[in-house]
């Protein structure tokens, strides 16, 4: 039997405290809706004393979303527990999150206070928060440096004023993996009515062990875990919903299970990074640009074999359509034959290997080879058979100069040359190619395209011309883009002879 785990999402409240990340009642909404298509149990809309902004959130939240128990935070103070239960009217399903801290640094210095006044407080606030609603979740702000002893007196004591739910937050991220584990199992087995409440983990990252944490958490006892979408929060953030989510599905040999749907995740990953503007680290685990790109020979050969060879968790689980390849000059014939085949290309051996040899070199240029490049460099491979070539191109350009060119082409393994003068290099060079063929072509489309942004980049150059009323496409692509824009126009050319 496995248990199901609560996913308590906090991107709306924790996450949203990050400084340039606000979002606008309308935003949290749409981030609200989605949350709730992804199956979280509970959404964290705001602290409803903070700001009228906050408070307007959290009550058209509960007006907007249907499925998830909508909870406002409070510290424990009246006037917040107030405040927040007129901000959830709404809700079909609310629940009060009230809290003060319990460590030696908050009892003393953030409160100035006794920790019998500090357990007195804790039941006081729950008591009233009962008074609004049945779901009430009390936290122990900086429980993972609070004493354990201390802390276990205060979950009992809330757990005997009403509390549904307690949260054991992490606050400073501070806590070891096993040090996390130690301190819910501590609770888990001395506090005499702990299971009449839901333990919470509520970890932060300031060490990168939020997960773990998390994860120990739950080893130990918790059933609830607060999180964020990508993780965000303030400092180093929160623990990421997308990891503990992913790490309990993958991992069969846990008995426990979310009601996520993971195939959303990485659509939601998205969505809060571009309304919240930001951007999600290359590297993230689960929903980083490279989570499932693999780019060294060794490992593409591996999972074009067999995808588990490097893969642990199918892309398509968290909603992304395949791993991809990105092809750098360390890719090897086998993904760049994959990546073809995608692209609706098919090869003979001797055919991939000359592409290859070409892919190389333009790998050696450019640190990614894209599609695009590939469309121009199979260009270049069939044009081999073509009966018309260029063979040499020489152009005279620039300010105050007259533009000339001089061409060569091969023609039926003849070599013919021309020099003619133009408005531009292109020109002049067009000029050339048509004194040489003796054939009326004219230019009907003229296309030059940069394929990406670096001026080291590939210029893509498409030309259609007409003769004797049809008309022949030709397509080139180079970093010379004069050059491109003349073996594009005799691709076209050679296409007529
Ligand atoms: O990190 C923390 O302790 C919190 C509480 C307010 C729940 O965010
Ligand atoms: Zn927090």
């Amino acid at each position: 039997m496995s248990d199901k785990i609560i996913v308590f999402d906090t991107t709306l409240r924790d996450g949203e405290q990050v400084p340039g990340c606000q979002l606008n009642t309308v935003e949290k909404i749409e981030v609200a809706k989605a949350l709730e298509t992804l199956g979280v149990d509970v959404i964290e809309a705001g602290f409803p004393i903070s700001s009228p902004g906050d408070f307007h959130s959290v009550v058209e939240i509960s007006k907007a979303v249907s499925n998830p128990v909508i909870c406002g935070l409070t510290r424990a103070i009246e006037k917040d527990i107030e405040v927040a239960a007129e901000a959830l009217q709404y809700a079909k399903k609310k629940r009060i999150h009230t809290g003060i801290g319990t460590s030696p640094y908050h009892i003393k210095y953030k409160l100035n206070s006794t920790p019998d006044k500090i357990l007195e407080q804790a039941v006081a606030a729950v008591k009233y928060a009962k008074k609004f609603v049945e779901d009430v979740e009390f936290y122990a702000e900086d429980a993972g440096r609070s004493d354990n002893a201390y802390l276990a007196k205060v979950v009992e004591a809330v757990i005997a004023a009403g509390a549904t739910v307690v949260n054991i937050p992490d606050t400073t991220g501070y806590c070891l993996p096993h040090e996390f584990g130690e301190k819910i199992r501590y609770l888990m087995e001395n506090v005499p009515n702990v299971h009449k409440a839901t333990i919470s983990t509520h970890c932060h990252n300031d060490l990168g062990m939020a997960t773990a944490n998390t994860i120990e958490g739950v080893l130990n006892g918790a059933r609830q875990v607060e999180v964020t979408i990508n993780g965000i929060g303030e400092r180093a953030g929160n623990t990421s919903l997308e990891e503990v989510v992913m790490i309990l599905k993958n991992h069969k040999d846990l008995p426990f299970y979310t009601d996520i749907n993971t195939k959303q995740i990485f659509k939601t990953s998205r969505l809060v990074s571009s309304l919240m503007n930001m951007p999600v680290q290359p590297n993230k685990a689960i929903v980083g640009r490279n989570a499932f790109a693999h780019s060294s020979g060794i490992h593409q050969d591996g999972v074009l074999k067999n995808r588990e060879n490097y893969e642990i968790i199918n892309p398509k689980d968290v909603g992304i359509k395949e791993s991809s390849f990105e092809l750098t000059a360390r890719s090897g014939r086998a993904a760049l034959k994959y990546r073809l085949k995608n692209l609706g290309y098919s090869f003979a051996k001797k055919e991939i290997d000359k592409i290859y040899e070409k892919f190389l070199a333009l790998a050696d240029k450019k640190k990614d080879v894209k599609d695009d490049d590939l469309r121009a460099l199979i260009g270049k491979a069939s044009r081999k058979d073509h009966k018309v070539k260029l063979e040499l191109l020489q152009v005279i350009c620039g300010k105050s100069a007259v533009p000339m060119a001089t061409v060569r082409l091969n023609i039926n393994g003849e070599e013919h040359a021309a020099t003619a003068s133009g408005n531009g290099p292109i020109d002049a060079a067009f000029t050339a190619v048509k004194q040489i063929i003796k054939r009326k072509v004219y230019l009907e489309e003229f296309l030059i395209q940069a394929i990406t942004r670096g001026s080291d980049d590939l210029g893509k150059v498409h030309v259609q011309i007409e003769n004797r009323g049809k008309l022949y496409y030709g397509f080139s692509a180079s970093t010379d883009i004069i050059t491109g824009a003349v073996e594009a126009f005799v691709d076209a050319i050679s296409k007529i002879i």
